[in-house]
């Protein structure tokens, strides 16, 4: 019941105070990452914590200027340094692997009374330039992280009779 608590509670914050975060959260909500569950264990994210104002202004051209992501004292950019296994269903791991992990952070940032936001917005040749990432490193996506300046919105999704069936496809 707690989890789905924060699960409701989450939120794409797209606005933040200037408030720092603290070490120690952001310690906690990596250790949140490296829990996660992944194809064969392998492992493959990488996360590259930025708090470097300038740094900052470069991603948010990066990721097509949305003014949030420069105004967000941390982004964590999680990468992939395996992107070759495909599992026996056909499906690439490492998109999925570094999902969970990014979405066990973002929890965890709740917990911490942080918020955070995707952002899959981006040119990942500019990022890898940026920030130095070589050739055959995959940039997933971005995570913006920090105090809310703004409020949760309703949650706008579809029912559930709409999402799940039992035993057979019955959509
Ligand atoms: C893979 C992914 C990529 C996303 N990329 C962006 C983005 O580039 N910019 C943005 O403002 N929001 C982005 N979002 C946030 C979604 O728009 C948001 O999660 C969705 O509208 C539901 O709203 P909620 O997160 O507030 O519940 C992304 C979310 C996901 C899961």
């Amino acid at each position: 019941m707690a989890l789905l608590k924060q699960i409701q509670q989450r939120y794409s914050v797209r606005s933040y105070q200037k408030r720092p975060v603290e070490k120690e959260k952001l310690e906690t909500i990596l250790q949140a990452a490296r829990l996660a569950p992944s194809a064969k264990n392998i492992q493959e994210w990488r996360f590259i914590v930025v708090q470097d104002a300038t740094t900052r202004k470069k991603l948010c051209v990066a990721a097509n200027n949305q003014a949030f992501v420069g105004e967000a004292p941390v982004i964590i950019v999680c990468c992939s340094a395996i992107s070759d296994y495909v599992m026996r269903c056909g499906h690439p791991a490492f998109p999925i692997d570094v999902a969970i992990a990014m979405e066990h952070m973002a929890l965890q940032a709740v917990e911490e009374e942080l918020g955070a936001c995707w952002v899959g917005s981006f040119y990942e040749d500019q990022v890898k330039a940026i920030l130095g990432i070589p050739a055959p490193v995959r940039v997933v996506e971005l995570l913006t992280m920090g105090y809310p300046a703004d409020a949760p919105r309703a949650k706008n999704r579809l029912p559930l009779e709409q999402i799940a069936c039992h035993e057979r496809w019955k959509f």
